[in-house]
């Protein structure tokens, strides 16, 4: 029975909402209707195209996952070759491609460049007849590659109809299908609860997915597409610039970079690169460089091809992010609180833009699922500012006759027991205060910045000290005299007079900077800001109970069980006694009143140089007043603080909308404090 022309209405308007919503949803990551209300219309069109299977068409949004796997990839060849990219990894090579370009082109003017992030994924070619999605295909040697259309389909940003007005009648879009981090880590974690193997990068999970037979892998993962250009086109023209290109290809659906953008000349280059590298680890998609390209069409026919790439194009690739490597010896670094970590020491490697030579392996359990030994060769990462990592080993290269890594019974200082709590992942040295190791982290910490700022007491010297047995605890220092640490080696007169200076200096000090000193467990600085603002003075901390503690804003059981316990530990109370008697003072602290933590519940974060005070002072001021503050802008930031020559975070705070101050609103909001 033919279907009446009201379903074949139906169908019609269901199909062209269904593909506006995909597009809001997927394309611009802007909904207008509830994941229920979206269902509930796919629903509808499946049940009408059951009804009448003579009105499913190969472009309804029911057809993305076809249902049955292909027998094998098809090749395709592609009319207009796929070409590869030069590159180039510093600033006189971008230098050098824009005087050739301009060379080249007799320009006696700066070009006009269009900028987009070189995404790592994998390139694709997608052609749409007659605005219906027909066939895509992989670079494979970039005359030949797959037919992977099964899978593409199933990308949920990928049109199957174009929208818009005025495409041409054929159109072959080309592109990078990816996997933005955040689908790509819950992809692993699923792999992992699965006992399934899990991928290294995001580039080999999308590579893998498209790869796959069974459309309905691929379905299941979140692949999305950046349009970076055209490839075969009929039946119309698409104006002069590769910018409009993109536009043209935005406005019919196909999701473009957001950060693509046209800037002229050598110097816009490098700045457009400087401010992506620097936004780089906060993009939600892994890029490995920028890629330059002469925006006028024109330009770009007179400049041709060199063998397989473009004359007007050029990658400028970013530091690697993870290299190879081999471990040297896995040592054992003893912490303040007697923490055991283990710490693998590495041949050194140029890496994300530094070179490293040690990665922490973060604790026993951690080292054991990894698997890191002697020898092993390793993946080892470092992105952005975050810590370098050793990613894994690579099985495949590991010499004959090594063995497994395991905890040490006893410490490797001070040979005391090595205990572990029930459930815990962190061994510790129960040393305590014999640990040479324990009590020298004890000392770097209490002389930090953030704590006594104690200058001119650096690492070699708290080891010499401590080994010579001049010093045992914080209290010690202060009865350092400048004969007793001339004595020490490469140790001159002059720079023993500055250090009693610096320890005489550091004697006053506040509240907050002193608690935070001793080094208690899990009391950083927040936590003692806000311990010294609840109590008011250092007498009555000692004094409170556990229950009291927890009464602190933000300070739970466990943190103040720890705090009970280091006062009531006559050894601690001993050296805090002694300090004290060495004179270390701080301003009384005016009795907190209701209301005197305005700030309480509310981060910050501070960026770029402030006038009236240091960045630090601005800190210790908020979290007086019981605020926050953050490290890094998110939408959880209340105020962005902007003092001169702010720079990401700044952006940042802007996109995300986040309220920012500028020096004079922070000092009305710190109010007369
Ligand atoms: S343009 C003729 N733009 O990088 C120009 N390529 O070596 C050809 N890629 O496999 C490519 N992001 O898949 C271009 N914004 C971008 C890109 C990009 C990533 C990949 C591309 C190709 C490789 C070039």
């Amino acid at each position: 029975m033919p279907a009446p022309a009201s379903a074949r209405r139906r169908a019609d308007w269901l199909r062209a909402e269904i593909t506006r919503h995909d597009h809001r949803y997927y394309a611009l990551d802007d909904p207008e209707i509830p994941d229920a209300e979206y269902d509930r219309l796919v629903g509808e069109l499946r049940e009408l195209e059951q009804r009448h299977p003579e009105l499913v068409r190969p472009d309804s949004p029911t057809q993305r996952v076809g249902g049955v796997p292909v027998a094998g990839f098809a090749e395709v060849r592609h009319q207009v070759p796929m070409l590869s990219l030069d590159n180039a990894f510093t600033r006189e090579e971008v230098e050098a491609f824009d005087r050739r370009v301009r060379e080249r082109l007799e320009a006696r003017h700066e070009i006009d460049y269009a900028c987009e992030p070189k995404l790592d994924g994998v390139a694709i070619g997608i052609t749409w007849r007659d605005g219906v999605l027909e066939q895509a295909a992989t670079r494979g040697d970039g005359t030949t590659g797959e037919d992977v259309t099964h899978n593409v389909r199933t990308i949920r940003s990928v049109p199957l109809r174009l929208g818009g007005r005025g495409w041409p009648a054929l159109l072959e879009a080309r592109g990078e299908v990816f996997l933005p981090l955040a689908g790509f880590a819950a992809m692993n974690r699923r792999a992992a609860e699965q006992g399934e193997k899990t991928f290294v990068n995001p580039r080999n999970a999308a590579a893998g997915s498209l790869r796959q037979l069974d459309p309905r892998l691929a379905a299941s993962r979140p692949l999305d597409v950046f349009f970076y250009g055209v490839g075969r086109i009929e039946g119309a023209q698409l104006g002069d610039r590769h910018s409009g290109i993109l536009e043209a290809l935005r406005s019919w659906g196909l999701r473009t970079a957001p950060e693509a953008r046209v800037v002229r000349g050598v110097d816009g280059l490098l700045a457009y690169y400087e401010d992506l590298g620097q936004r780089r680890s906060g993009l939600p998609y892994q890029i490995d460089g920028v890629v330059y390209k002469v925006d006028s069409l024109d330009l770009q026919r007179r400049l041709g091809f060199v063998a397989r790439a473009p004359r007007w194009a050029i990658a400028h690739k970013f530091p690697a992010e993870e290299e190879l490597t081999t471990v040297r010896a896995i040592e054992w670094q003893v912490g303040r609180t007697g923490a055991l970590t283990p710490v693998a020491r590495l041949e050194p490697v140029f890496v994300g833009g530094a070179t490293v030579s040690n990665a922490t392996l973060h604790n026993i359990d951690e080292l054991l699922r990894k698997d890191v030994r002697v020898g092993d060769t390793v993946i080892l990462r470092r992105a952005g500012d975050v810590i370098p990592e050793v990613v894994r080993v690579i099985p495949e290269r590991r010499p004959r006759g090594t063995a497994p890594v395991s905890l040490p019974a006893t410490c490797p200082v001070c040979g005391s027991e090595v205990t572990r709590e029930e459930g815990e992942a962190i061994a510790r040295c129960s040393g305590a205060l014999i640990c040479p190791a324990q009590r020298k982290e004890t000392l770097r910490h209490f002389a930090s910045r953030r704590a006594l700022d104690i200058e001119g007491l650096g690492t070699k010297l708290i080891d010499q000290l401590v080994d010579g047995g001049l010093v045992r605890s914080p209290a010690d220092l202060y009865a350092l005299r400048a004969e007793d640490l001339a004595a020490l080696e490469r140790m001159g007169e002059k720079s023993a007079a500055n250090l009693v200076e610096a320890l005489d200096h550091s004697r006053a000090t506040t509240l907050p900077r002193f608690l935070y000193a001793l080094g208690i467990r899990d009391v950083g600085e927040a936590t003692a800001a806000a311990l010294a603002s609840y109590f008011g003075s250092l007498q009555a901390i000692r004094e409170a109970t556990p229950e009291q503690i927890m009464e602190v804003p933000d300070v739970g059981p466990v943190v103040a069980g720890h705090v009970h316990a280091f006062f009531a530990e006559p050894r601690n109370e001993a050296v805090i006694a002694a300090l004290l008697r060495h004179g270390l003072h701080w301003p009384a602290l005016p009795k907190p009143a209701p209301g005197a933590t305005p700030l309480a519940g509310q981060t910050f974060v501070l960026t770029g140089r402030l006038d009236s005070l240091t960045r630090d002072e601005a800190g210790d001021r908020i979290r007086a007043l019981g605020g926050k503050v953050a490290g890094s802008v998110s939408k959880n930031t209340h105020y962005v603080v902007a003092g001169a020559d702010a720079g990401s975070k700044l952006d940042k705070a802007n996109r995300l909308g986040v309220p920012i101050l500028d020096e004079a609103g922070l000092l009305q909001l710190l109010g007369g404090a």
